[in-house]
């Protein structure tokens, strides 16, 4: 296997918004950056697809919100599962990131008298979203991007890192196989940051990129990290369920934040049975369980789904405040002006990730990571609009406390850890019986089917036992040896991450004997006092830190 070698200060993995912002940090030290992404630059992450807001303090609409509203929304939020320093980092830091943003030059919505606007999110005690229409991912995304070029900050694409090479627990670097020819590149660096984004596509109804398999959360367990929380898994309540092609698309959570109903084949109003207080704009969890609730029980619309209608609302007013939706919907010939659309859960974010404290450092040394690769930060239940926020506040705080680190540290090598992972790779081209596409749709099926929206002790145990049984099916994965786009391969390497975060995902679901969160247990369906407390793991043991 032909192995380049590419040297930097820090490695940035991953272009989403943490990646770059982290990568912006990492430069105006005066360091060299290079970001590497998957799929092609600032076009693998999540964040333009994040439509409908930033969380910060601004007051400019709700003057009684404050700071400690926003922590407590959080904390409560996420069922109290947060780790409450995080939480106060993220509220903290967050409107200063936006005046970043916008000094990289996106545009927020304002108000007439000039102050940015902000709208209601789920779980919120105020008005604190900002926000640019239904597009606020993509606008951000771009201002990034444009720095990024300004900066002239090298981004390498259609790369998926493999490994992190490591010298006794400190990380030194990272492996990447080249999509376009099959080379390995050994990417040698005095730190490294972790901003791979989630695992969305571990469920086959996704709201995530393509990317998202979860191959941050693997690489960094292999090379010793812990992760926490990892059965915590957000489902958005609010996909698209038709055409079948569009299956698991987001329906941003503007929709309900500007008025938009949620209603059952009966035509009632269901959330006022579920959240008579919230309605709509309960946490993410509640609807979430409230829309499978309604679809179970036989109260669900005719292609399985649930009905959100939007149509009271005046034609104007949602061209402006909801034009991605009016288009998404306009493609596949609905209106949403004047008809209600079918929405259902969808695989969304995971709170779950890779153990950070607040300067963004891991458990191995040099390794830092930002945004949802990372867990902690949103406990049990993400609230929407925190997300963007965090991909900010901890991509910038990863950049610079990545790049002090390099101040006093040497680039390192370790060649044999190279070589064996050359071999690994390797080793996956062969004749087998299964192909490694089939073999990844049989991960997403079984994780729907029995690791989703609710849980059981029953389920989660054939869960584990089929995916132990799976993981040794490895050995049995057809590969071609090509080498332009070695789609198999790359699956093959992806599915092997796969079943590895599955099975952590599964063990803490079938530890967690209560339901908190995005976790529910229908065996379990209380959350108690015992279980205050997130599951840690790491490849050597499972550990507890109260909340
Ligand atoms: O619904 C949305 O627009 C998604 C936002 C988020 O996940 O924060």
């Amino acid at each position: 296997m032909n192995i380049k070698t590419i040297q930097t200060d820090v490695l940035i993995i991953g272009s989403g918004g943490a990646g770059s912002r982290a990568a912006i940090e990492v430069d105006k030290k005066g360091l060299k950056a290079i970001i590497v992404s998957k799929g092609l630059s600032f076009r693998s992450g999540c964040t333009g697809m994040a439509e409908g807001g930033y969380n910060a303090v601004f007051k400019s609409v709700d003057k009684q919100d404050s700071i400690e509203a926003h922590i407590h929304d959080t904390l409560k939020g996420g069922s109290y599962l947060n780790n409450k320093k995080l939480v106060e980092t993220l509220v903290n830091e967050s409107p200063k990131r936006l005046i970043d943003l916008e000094n990289y030059g996106a545009l927020f919505d304002r108000q007439e008298s000039g102050e940015i606007d902000q709208r209601p999110f789920g779980g919120q005690s105020y008005r604190r979203t900002c926000y640019q229409g239904d597009r606020t991912g993509a606008e951000l995304l771009n201002a990034l991007k444009e720095e990024i070029i300004k900066r002239n900050i090298e981004c390498l694409e259609e790369i998926m890192i493999t490994s992190l090479i490591t010298d006794n627990e400190q990380v030194i670097g990272a492996t990447g196989i080249n999509l376009k020819d099959t080379t390995l590149i050994y990417f040698k660096a005095k730190a490294v940051i972790l901003a791979t984004g989630g695992a969305g596509q571990l469920y086959p109804v996704t709201s995530n990129t393509f990317q998202k398999n979860g191959d941050g959360y693997a690489i960094a367990y292999k090379a010793g990290a812990k992760l926490i929380d990892m059965e915590q898994i957000q489902f958005h309540p609010t996909g698209m369920v038709a055409p079948e092609s569009k299956k698991g698309v987001l329906v941003t959570e503007a929709v309900r934040a500007e008025g938009g109903k949620l209603l059952n084949n009966k035509g009632e109003r269901f959330m006022s049975k579920y959240a008579p207080e919230k309605m709509e704009l309960a946490t993410r969890d509640v609807v979430a369980r409230s829309i499978y609730q309604e679809i179970i029980e036989g109260r669900g619309s005719e292609n399985g789904g649930v009905y959100l209608d939007i149509s009271h609302l005046d034609d104007d007013y949602i061209d402006e405040k909801l034009e991605t939706m009016v288009l998404q919907f306009k493609n596949v010939g609905i209106d949403i002006k004047h008809e209600a659309i079918e929405v259902a859960p969808t695989a969304h974010h995971f709170m779950g990730g890779i153990k950070i404290n607040t300067d963004a450092s891991t458990s191995l040394k040099n390794l830092f990571a930002a945004g949802e690769v990372c867990g902690g930060v949103h406990g049990a239940n993400r609230l929407g609009g925190n997300a963007l926020a965090d991909t900010q506040v901890f991509g910038k705080i990863a950049g610079e406390n990545a790049s002090k680190i390099c101040e006093n540290t040497e680039i390192k090598t370790n060649n044999e850890q190279v070589k064996k992972e050359a071999e690994r790779i390797k080793s996956l081209i062969k004749k087998g019986t299964i192909k490694p596409k089939d073999f990844k749709n049989n991960i997403k099926s079984l994780m729907w089917e029995k690791v989703a929206i609710v849980r059981q002790e029953k389920t989660l145990n054939e869960a584990l036992a089929k995916l132990q049984e799976m993981q040794k099916d490895l050995a049995n994965l057809d590969v071609k040896n090509t080498k332009q786009y070695n789609t198999e391969l790359i699956t093959a390497l992806e599915v092997t991450n796969m079943i590895e975060i599955c099975i952590l995902i599964v063990k803490s679901a079938i530890l967690r004997r209560e339901s908190r969160g995005a976790h529910y247990r229908s065996d379990f369906p209380e959350s108690t006092d015992e279980w205050k407390k997130s599951i840690v793991i790491n490849k050597n043991k499972i550990e507890f830190e109260a909340r």
